[in-house]
């Protein structure tokens, strides 16, 4: 994580440079960088596009961004100097020597720049496109890291589809480079509230001696977005909100609030807790994962004055879809810390409110010796984290209503970052793009982590693609998603947090 230390002089090489995730994300986040002085002395932009475009023109398309996207104001001088190192390289794949081309202009290029031969290559393209330009890369030597330049390479989400595709792809990869230089970024560990997730238990003496089976009586993860699917009909359609965000944003949630304690504060070891975390999650079979998930799509309605539609008339998307923009599951954790503490995650798009929070359910007072207050009357005891709507954490408990009688009810303390600290808005990217630039992995995943997370979706990911429409709820937009979620809690006796 982010140390203050500058950067080794580096290229910073964009493939996809001319799509939205350059423009939005990646550009402000390096225009942030530079403002808070934390690029390399030396640097430059490669632009790497398929289509021809002069670097004049690219310049202008991620300036044009950089004044829409920033989290900001624009210091016109400093997006200039920043921009002015952009340089357009055509490159295709399915074109191998342009390749060749490639590899000779950015040699030309380090010289001209004194970078060093360092090289950050980033891969802002669609999935399908990883493995060829990785393979590409490697073939011309671009990848292999000698003289002691370093050479890394960043990879979007989704990290493949299914448990196969992963396992294949990172096979492809670290047959093209070593596990160090690969970076799996996603971009929930660039949250300030996430990373809090491990000060909090570890920094703080007394959470930890009750984070366990003992005193813990379950785990909720929520991720509820308003937005629906909008532009993205094509990508959505194939691929879901289980694959979309529970492999990936959830697990991480889940990975940082039930790993054990790593003996370092280093990549190694903090990876290394989380990778086991997730291979601790019980595989279950189709039949227990029909039982123990949800899953729902919804239908047109209205969030506030925005009127949603239909998600299967949405642009792209199947007229008979049964892909689901809801999902809810129950998952367990086999190990000594967790057994006996269920986890339930639910994700969906166009729901009521935006949320995303861990909630931390504790158990309750074993006997309520208060007269009048039998055990369930008493407000339940929950430590909720959460990013959204405000990043912040707050816990649950029961006080004595002032007067004569005892009487009791549940309050609420709370922490807020923006009451604390004055951060600058960021884009999220900004630390996680710094430590690739300085070689520190820790908030990346591991090729056995992602293997993990998609081992313990895939029976749910078989046994919904075999019920087909069978079991799929429709809800409507604008409602907490389908009911069939609360019963999910309510067959074990526990329920939602109520949102608000
Ligand atoms: C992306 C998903 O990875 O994360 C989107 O593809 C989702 O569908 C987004 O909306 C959520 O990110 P955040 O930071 O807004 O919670």
């Amino acid at each position: 994580m982010a140390n203050g230390q500058k950067p080794d002089p580096c290229s910073f090489i964009i493939f996809g440079v001319t799509g939205d995730l350059a423009h939005r994300l990646v550009i402000p986040a390096l225009y942030n960088l530079a403002a808070t002085n934390l690029l390399p002395e030396k640097f430059c932009i490669v632009g790497v596009a398929r289509k021809g475009m002069s670097s004049t023109e690219l310049t202008d398309s991620l300036m044009k961004g950089l004044r829409q996207f920033a989290t900001r104001k624009v210091d016109e001088a400093l997006a200039k100097r920043l921009l002015e190192c952009v340089t357009c390289i055509e490159a295709d794949p399915k074109d191998p020597s342009s390749f060749d081309h490639l590899k000779a202009q950015l040699e030309r290029l380090e010289v001209a720049r004194t970078t060093g031969g360092n090289r950050l290559f980033y891969l802002a393209t669609p999935p399908g496109a990883f493995a060829p330009i990785a393979r590409e890369l490697g073939r011309v030597g671009l990848l292999k890291e000698q003289d002691g330049a370093w050479r890394r390479l960043v990879v979007e989400k989704p990290f493949g589809t299914d448990l196969a595709s992963a396992k294949a792809l990172n096979s492809e990869l670290q047959k093209l480079m070593d596990e160090h230089q690969i970076y799996r970024i996603d971009h929930y560990l660039g949250k300030e509230t996430v990373q809090n997730i491990l000060v909090l238990r570890f920094a703080n003496g007394m959470f930890e001696p009750i984070w366990n089976r003992n005193h813990i009586d379950h785990i909720q993860i929520t991720v509820d977005e308003k937005l629906g699917v909008g532009h993205r009909g094509s990508f959505y359609d194939s691929t879901g909100a289980l694959r979309d965000m529970v492999p990936n944003h959830l697990f991480q949630l889940l990975s940082l609030v039930a790993m054990e304690p790593p003996i370092r504060f280093d990549a190694h070891s903090v990876r290394s807790e989380k990778a086991d975390v997730l291979a601790a999650i019980q595989t279950q079979s189709e039949q227990e994962a029909l039982h123990n998930s949800v899953r729902g799509q919804y239908r047109g309605g209205r969030i506030g004055d925005t009127e949603i539609e239909d998600y299967r008339k949405t642009e792209d998307v199947k007229a008979g879809s049964t892909t689901e923009t809801y999902a809810a599951l129950k998952l367990t954790i086999d190990n000594w810390r967790w057994a006996g503490v269920p986890f339930y995650l639910r994700t969906g798009k166009a729901l009521g409110i935006k949320r995303t929070e861990i909630a931390i359910k504790f158990k309750q007072a074993p006997f309520a010796m208060f007269r009048d207050t039998p055990i369930d009357r008493l407000s339940q005891n929950y430590l909720v984290i959460s990013t959204e709507p405000t990043e912040g954490i707050e816990l649950q408990f029961n006080t004595k209503v002032p007067g004569p009688s005892i009487n009791i009810d549940g309050v609420e303390m709370k922490f807020r970052y923006k009451d604390y600290f004055k951060a600058e808005p960021a884009t999220g990217y900004e630390t996680l793009i710094y430590d690739c630039m300085i070689g520190d992995n820790i908030l990346f995943q591991r090729a056995d982590s992602v293997e993990a997370g998609w081992q313990a979706v895939q029976p749910f990911l078989n046994a919904w693609h075999n019920a087909g429409a069978k079991g799929l709820k429709i809800y409507d937009a604008g409602t907490e998603g389908p009911e069939e979620a609360d019963e999910l809690l309510a067959h074990d006796g526990r329920s939602w947090r109520k949102l608000t």
